[in-house]
């Protein structure tokens, strides 16, 4: 493999291990123990690692299921669709649902799992993302979680990534040349 661009810490691993924690204990006060979590994969898959384990200790007992989305057209359309990879396994319905997402930026796959859920039954369906880019939205949608607010750059890391590389960084970074 050809050297690959290096990278810049932008949010550091404490940073979001303190943020993380924080994130879980508001979390467990506004759901009930026994909600379930929709992590959207790829991306969300280590920030739902560490945010169950944090909800574990602020004791929350949550069920876990994975849907894998794709978006296509995203910057290129006004219309970009969001599309079912591989749904989840158990049923939603009377679920108290937390959707836990990498990053909010049009707000498109957010908004397209978030109408699904609802579709299929669930009881009440929140959003928990790590972080969020403002000023982006081409849907209007609101997370009721955030981790961070980041300018709009390009960020990888912490499971984000860019042609599927960086995913395992630790922290939330940029690409430098
Ligand atoms: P949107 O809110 O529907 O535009 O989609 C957000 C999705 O785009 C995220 O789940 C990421 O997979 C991807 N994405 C958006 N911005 C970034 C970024 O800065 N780094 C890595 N992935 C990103
Ligand atoms: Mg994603």
């Amino acid at each position: 493999m050809t050297e690959r661009a290096k990278t810049e810490v932008l949010i550091s691993q404490h940073q979001i291990a303190v943020r993380v924690a924080t994130l879980a204990n508001e979390i467990a006060a506004a759901l009930p123990k026994d909600m379930t979590i929709v992590s959207l994969l790829r991306g969300s898959f280590v920030f739902t690692a560490d945010l169950i384990r944090a909800l574990h200790a602020a004791g929350a007992q949550p069920q876990v299921e994975f849907m894998t989305l794709a978006s296509y057209g995203r910057g290129t359309t006004s219309s970009g669709t969001v599309e079912i990879v591989r749904d989840m396994t158990e049923s939603v319905e009377g679920r108290d649902v937390l959707i836990v997402d990498d990053i909010l930026e049009s707000g498109r796959t957010l908004t397209f799992a978030r109408d699904l859920i609802t579709g299929r039954g669930a009881k009440s369906v929140r959003i928990a993302v790590l972080l969020e880019k403002p000023g982006k939205r081409a849907v209007e949608i609101d997370a009721d979680f955030v981790g961070f607010v980041v300018e709009d750059k390009f960020v990888v890391g912490y499971g984000l990534d860019y042609a599927n590389r960086y995913r395992e960084l630790p922290f939330i970074g940029v690409i430098t040349a």
